[in-house]
């Protein structure tokens, strides 16, 4: 008698969606909720230095992790705090956060070899802090999430040595180069499957494979360096740790979002607001969970557009396992008084 059995305390709805069931309402979590739309946030940053110096304080970074989950208890997910780039900073590349202009890596994928970097592991271990620290914290109904860039969007930062325009660096490297761009690929790939493994085994509940840039390239190269790849890094994690549930987000996949859903091995996806939700709820497998994927620009302008936009995603999920986030990071400008809208929406309550 199923029915009849009460919820367990340490029920983690979000974690059970992405395992396959369905919740009405659905759990909901917000991608790069730790941030600097948070004024607690700032408050941190500014006392700590900088943000690297936030990553790597492990008490500090705990702290920022909770602090959404503090200011919006309908949260049901938590993300740890830290950055896609802390991969390349252990391979062996220097990383600095410019302010107002974002990361930067050095030596650059274009001026240095493979061979030339010397490896630092260790640069993980504090991660690994912070997700023991967390864990301690966390209430039993939070769902925590690691998470890790996918290699693509991870070799775009290390070949340009920042963000880049179209991510040309990176796919011209591709073309003009193969054999190197393989070599930069292959040892993201195994120091990310290292990286995630390290967070499932210090607690965290699920992981996220961000890959932001996957928009920029052509089918064939689709095919070769988002889908492969990411499928190598799952079937190694499922090896190790064969009940954690991993989501995939290719930002930017368009019409090749069915593909990498069946394809990869992931057991849910992200999909991005740039993807009709209606269409997407029709080309991704049946029963399969979906994340997403509300503008994060509806969030900004509020209001009538912003209340129609969130009933538009979840009626078109309504059929599914559905994780309702934004299809792209909360914006920094964004009004925590548009924050609580769409919980209340989402989730009910005054
Ligand atoms: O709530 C969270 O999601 C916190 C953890 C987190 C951060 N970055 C913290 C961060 C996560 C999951 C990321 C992912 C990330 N980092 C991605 C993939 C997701 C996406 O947004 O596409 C990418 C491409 C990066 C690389 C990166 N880190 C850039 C380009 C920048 C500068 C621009 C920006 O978005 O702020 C960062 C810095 C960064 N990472 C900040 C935070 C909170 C801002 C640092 C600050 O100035 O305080």
């Amino acid at each position: 008698m199923p029915e009849s059995v009460p919820p367990s305390p340490s029920d983690k709805p979000l974690l059970a969606v992405l395992k396959g069931e369905r919740r009405d309402p659905p759990p909901i979590w917000m991608m790069r909720q730790a941030g600097r739309y948070l004024p607690e946030y700032r408050a941190l940053r500014a006392d700590k230095g900088g943000f690297l110096d936030l990553v790597y304080d492990s008490e500090a970074a705990a702290e920022v992790t909770l602090q959404p989950l503090r200011r919006y208890p309908q949260l049901d997910g938590a993300i740890l705090f830290s950055d896609i780039l802390i991969v390349p900073f252990a391979i062996g590349q220097e990383l600095s956060f410019v302010a107002g202009e974002g990361p930067r890596l050095a030596p650059t994928m274009l001026d240095a070899r493979m061979r030339d970097l010397e490896p630092h592991m260790e640069r993980l271990q504090p991660i690994y802090e912070t997700v023991r620290r967390v864990k301690a914290e966390l209430s039993p109904q939070t769902t925590f999430l690691g998470f890790a860039g996918s290699p693509w969007t991870v070799a775009t930062y290390m070949i340009a040595g920042q963000g880049s325009r179209e991510q040309a660096e990176a796919r011209r490297l591709a073309y003009s180069d193969p054999g190197k761009f393989d070599a930069i690929l292959d040892m993201i790939a195994m120091v990310t499957v290292d990286y995630l493994s390290g967070q499932i085994e210090a607690g965290v509940d699920a992981v996220q494979l961000f890959d932001s840039w996957s928009g920029s390239l052509a089918p064939a190269q689709f095919e070769r360096f988002v889908i492969a790849r990411t499928a190598w890094i799952v079937a190694e994690l499922k090896k190790r740790h064969p009940k954690i549930p991993v989501i995939g987000f290719p930002r930017g996949a368009g019409g090749k979002l069915g593909a990498y859903a069946r394809e990869t091995g992931v057991d849910a996806i992200g999909v991005d607001e740039t993807a009709d939700p209606n269409w997407a709820n029709r080309e991704l497998p049946q029963g399969m969970p979906v994340q997403g994927n509300l503008d994060p620009l509806a969030l900004i302008g509020g209001g009538a557009p912003l209340s129609d936009a969130v009933q538009r995603v979840l009626d078109a999920f309504s059929g599914r396992p559905h994780i309702f986030n934004l299809g792209h990071g909360i914006q920094q400008d964004t009004p925590l008084a548009h924050v609580e809208e769409l919980m209340r929406q989402v989730k009910g309550g005054e």
